[in-house]
This record gives C-alpha cells, sequence and structure tokens, in this order.
C-alpha cells in the first residue's frame, strides 16, 4: 500500500492579471472541464469504454508487459490499470485529468480488490509525471500524446524518459490518419478539442533511445475514418 501524497504536491497555484482578478490554472481547468463531460454521461456512451484493447490485454496475458510498477499516463476509470494490478504489477499510479473518471476508477479498484496496488490521481498527466521523480519498469500511454498539442511533445519525451531506466517497457496508442490531416476535433456538448494524429516514425522518433518491440495497428469503432497506431518500445 502507498500514498498518493504527490497528488498535493503538484497542486500549485498560479496567480495571474491584474489585481482583483486571480486564474487558478485556467487551461488545466478547461482542459478537466471538457474531459469531465464526458464522463457525465452514462460510461457506456463514452466512446473509448467499449473501444477494444485486445491488443494491451494479449500482451499482459503473455507475460510480454510485465513488471512490478506501472505509470497509466491516463487512466480513464481505470480499467488497465486494474489489469495491471490483477496480472502482477504490485505498484501501478493511473492519473487523469478527469476527477470524476479518477473517483470511478478508485471504486473499481475497490470492487475489483486491487485498491491497494492502485492509486489514481486526478492531475494533468504531464504536469504530475514531470515533477514525479519516480522510475517505472511500464509506462502506459493508451490515449494520451495524441491529446498533446507538438509543441509539448519534447516535454512529453523528457518526461517519459525520466521516468523511465534501461529495459522499461512504453506502451502506446495513437490516433492515426491515412490522409496526411494533422488533427481532428472530438467534441462533447458545445465544446470541441483537438486530437493530433501521430504515426509510427512520430512515435519512436521522439524516444530515440527507445526500440521497437512489436506493433499493431487496430480500428477505432466510432472512427473508421483513423486507425490506431500501438506500439511496444523497450528503453535501451
Ligand atoms: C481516450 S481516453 C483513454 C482513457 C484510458 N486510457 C482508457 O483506455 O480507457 C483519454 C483520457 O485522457 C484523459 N486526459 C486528456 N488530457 C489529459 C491530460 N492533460 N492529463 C491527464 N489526463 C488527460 C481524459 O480525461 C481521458 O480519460
Amino acid at each position: 500500500m502507498f500514498t498518493d501524497g504527490a497528488r498535493e504536491s503538484g497542486r500549485k497555484l498560479r496567480l495571474s492579471g491584474l489585481a482583483g482578478s486571480v486564474k487558478i490554472f485556467p487551461s488545466r481547468h478547461r482542459k478537466m472541464n471538457f474531459w469531465n463531460k464526458f464522463y457525465e454521461q452514462p460510461l457506456d456512451k463514452i466512446p473509448w469504454q467499449n473501444t477494444q484493447a485486445d491488443w494491451f490485454s494479449d500482451l499482459v496475458d503473455r507475460g510480454e508487459v510485465k513488471g512490478t510498477s506501472a505509470l497509466d499516463l491516463v487512466c480513464g476509470t481505470g480499467k488497465k490499470s486494474i489489469y495491471l494490478a490483477k496480472h502482477g504489477f504490485g505498484k501501478v499510479i493511473g492519473v487523469d485529468i478527469a476527477d470524476r473518471a479518477v473517483e470511478i476508477a478508485k471504486q473499481n479498484a475497490l470492487k475489483e480488490g486491487v485498491s491497494g496496488n492502485c492509486v489514481f490521481i486526478a492531475e494533468d498527466a504531464l504536469e504530475w509525471a514531470f515533477s514525479n521523480k519516480e522510475e517505472f519498469d511500464l509506462i502506459l500511454d493508451w490515449a494520451y500524446l495524441h491529446c498533446l498539442p507538438p509543441e509539448k511533445r519534447n516535454l512529453y519525451a523528457s518526461t517519459i524518459n525520466n521516468a523511465s531506466k534501461k529495459g522499461s517497457l512504453y506502451l502506446i496508442r495513437a490516433f492515426s490518419s491515412r490522409n496526411n490531416e494533422e488533427y481532428f476535433e472530438e467534441t462533447v456538448d458545445d465544446a470541441a478539442n483537438k486530437i493530433y494524429f501521430l504515426d509510427e516514425k512520430k512515435i519512436s522518433g521522439l524516444l530515440p533511445n527507445f526500440e521497437i518491440v512489436k506493433k499493431n495497428e487496430s480500428a477505432p469503432r466510432t472512427k473508421p475514418d483513423f486507425y490506431f497506431t500501438e506500439l511496444l518500445m523497450i528503453k535501451n
């Protein structure tokens, strides 16, 4: 069992603007509100709740993804963190900006009897992982990098490097397009957010000291025009 004290240390107030106008992490709140809107719906209406993750579970079932510690960068309702905890990972940290999702993840871990192995933290994943100095056997990015604007990718790469050691695994799923588009807009209610397409070259170019072990492509159920690039990489 371990604690999530880092959650508090990651919380900082940023004051800006003229005297009297105080903003607290404006962009984080905008992101949090956007993603929370998804989790206000019944869970079966959320596109990715029912998206197949066969490749992820196959790799874990076959022991190709194994270790004792894992960082699940955008854990959502905790399904994959919990799967890892039930398959040998003694310590799993799941981070997600949607505090509604994190609450559900905590309840799910309790129901599944792995709450002692999982910590779920409601934070911006990059902010949290950047300030946390721990190294993990596995970093799971199941649909996060494509949420980041391109100018954040170098910071993302440094963060992945800091959170890993030689032999650490990195497993990623990201949206890809065959039509040279840069992004599509994910919408919920009246809000929209850009999701950027990545491919194997872009992802491996960001992490030159990681080598591809296996790769896969899968088909998003709710976005038939696109596909997912899935890569399992190891740090040299
Ligand atoms: C497509 S979902 C995938 C969730 C989970 N990995 C799964 O497979 O069910 C994307 C997730 O990223 C989270 N997210 C988006 N931007 C984030 C950020 N900057 N920091 C942390 N979480 C973020 C959203 O709240 C959402 O839960």
